[in-house]
C-alpha cells in the first residue's frame, strides 16, 4: 500500500489540514493517510490543547474518512523532542510492507540540511513536498536534496495558507463565528464543550458584563491587532493579550475620583487612568508595563514602552477603525513600530488641531519626543 504520513501539532485540526489529507489520497493516489500528532508541540503563545484533546479532535474527523489512521507513535516513544528520523524509523518498522510518503511543507524542505539525519529519514520514507500559495518553485531543490541524501523527494501538490495560531487566537477571543468554514463543526463543538483555548474566559466574561457591546468588540479587535503585531516588538503573548483586552475596561464608566484630581479634565482621556486602576483592582493585574500601556493608551507618552506603543497603535488601527489615513498608518507598521507610532501621534495632533480641539499635554510631549 502507498501510505502518506502527515505530522503536525493539529492544534486544532483545520480545514486546510483536511484538504491536504484529501489531496494526498486524490492527487497522490495514497491508499491511506497516517496522521502523526506531535507529542510536545512547541507553541510560543501558550494556547496549546493537550495531546489527548488533540488526538480526540483528530478522531472526530477520522470517523468521516475510512482511509485515515491516527498514529500515536510520538506519544509511545515519549521523546523530549520530536525527531523525525526516530519517529519515521519506528513507523517504517510498523508498516514494513508498505511504501511511506512523508508530507512536508516547502519551508521545511528549505531547511532540510538542518534536520537531524536527513539521510536516515530518507531510508524510512519518500518525501512529497506541499507548497503554499505562489511558492511552487521547489523542483530544483527537491532534486538537489534527493541526490545529496540519496532518497526520493518530489513535489506533491500545493495548498492554501492557513494559520493555526490565528485560529487559536479567535478561539481564545471566543469568536466562534469567525471560524465557520475554518474548523469543522464537531471539532468546534468539542473545543467549546471541553473549554479548550479558553485561558481568558473569566476576563472576557467580566468585560462583557461591564462594557457596552461596541466597546467589548473593540477590545477584542484591539487585542487581536496587538497580538498579530506582537512579533514586531518581541512581546510576550499574555502581556499583549491582557493589555489589549483591558485597555478600555473603564470606558463608559463614571470617573473614579473627583475630576479635579486627574491630570486632565477631558472625559475622553480620563478612562485611561481609571482603566489602569480597574485593571489592578478588579482584574488583578500587577505587571507595571501592562498597567502603563493601559494608563497612556489614549494620549501616548514620551519614552513609551514597546508594549505601550503596540497597544496605542492597536487601539487606533484595529480592523474596525475607519477614518481618513488609517490604511496608511496600518501600512506604516511595516516600517517598524517606532515609525508607525510617531506617524500616528502626528496624525492625531494634526486631526485635533484642524478641529480646534484642545490637545492633551502628554500627547504633545509624546509628539515632540517621537518627531524630534
Ligand atoms: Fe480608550
Ligand atoms: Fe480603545
Amino acid at each position: 500500500m502507498k501510505i502518506a504520513v502527515f505530522g503536525g501539532a493539529f492544534d486544532p485540526l483545520h480545514k486546510e489540514h483536511i484538504r491536504i489529507i484529501d489531496n494526498a489520497k486524490n492527487l497522490l493516489g495514497m491508499d491511506k493517510v497516517i496522521l502523526l500528532p506531535t507529542y510536545n508541540p512547541p507553541h510560543k503563545d501558550g494556547a496549546s490543547a493537550s495531546y489527548e484533546d488533540r488526538v480526540n479532535m483528530l478522531k472526530l474527523f477520522a470517523s468521516s474518512r475510512d482511509y485515515v489512521i491516527i498514529d500515536e507513535t510520538e506519544r509511545e516513544l515519549n521523546l523530549e523532542k520530536s525527531y523525525a528520523y526516530i519517529v519515521l524509523a519506528e513507523l517504517k518498522k510498523r508498516y514494513s510492507n508498505d511504501e511511506l510518503y512523508y508530507l512536508i511543507g516547502s519551508d521545511s524542505l528549505r531547511k532540510f540540511d538542518n534536520w537531524a539525519h536527513p539521510e536516515l529519514i530518507l531510508k524510512s520514507v519518500r518525501i512529497r513536498v506541499i507548497t503554499r500559495g505562489n511558492d511552487v518553485d521547489i523542483a530544483e531543490l527537491a532534486k538537489e536534496c534527493s541526490q545529496k541524501y540519496n532518497g526520493d523527494i518530489d513535489y506533491g501538490f500545493s495548498a492554501e495558507e492557513e494559520s493555526s495560531s490565528s485560529i487559536r487566537l479567535q478561539l481564545e477571543l471566543e469568536r466562534y463565528d469567525e471560524l465557520e468554514g475554518r474548523v469543522i463543526a464537531p471539532i468546534l463543538n468539542y473545543i467549546r464543550e471541553h473549554g479548550l483555548y479558553s485561558r481568558y474566559a473569566d476576563i472576557l466574561k467580566k468585560l462583557r458584563a461591564n462594557l457596552k457591546e461596541r466597546t467589548y468588540n473593540h477590545c477584542l479587535r484591539t487585542a487581536e491587532f496587538a497580538l498579530e503585531n506582537a512579533w514586531r516588538v518581541w512581546e510576550d503573548y499574555d502581556r499583549v493579550m491582557l493589555a489589549g483586552l483591558l485597555h478600555d475596561c473603564a470606558k463608559g464608566k463614571e470617573p473614579l475620583k473627583d475630576i479635579c484630581e486627574y491630570p486632565t479634565p477631558s472625559l475622553e482621556v480620563i478612562h485611561q487612568y481609571d482603566g489602569a486602576e480597574i485593571a489592578k483592582k478588579d482584574y488583578g493585574i500587577t505587571d507595571e508595563d501592562i498597567l502603563d500601556a493601559i494608563r497612556y493608551h489614549t494620549t501616548g507618552k514620551p519614552d513609551f514602552s514597546p508594549l505601550g506603543k503596540l497597544i496605542y497603535l492597536a487601539d487606533k488601527l484595529e480592523r474596525g477603525r475607519v477614518y481618513p489615513g488609517v490604511d496608511e498608518l496600518r501600512k506604516a507598521m511595516n516600517e517598524g513600530i517606532d515609525h508607525a507610532f510617531s506617524l500616528a501621534l502626528k496624525h492625531s495632533v494634526e486631526y485635533l488641531r484642524t478641529r480646534n480641539i484642545e490637545i492633551d499635554l502628554l500627547t504633545l510631549c509624546a509628539y515632540e519626543w517621537y518627531n524630534r
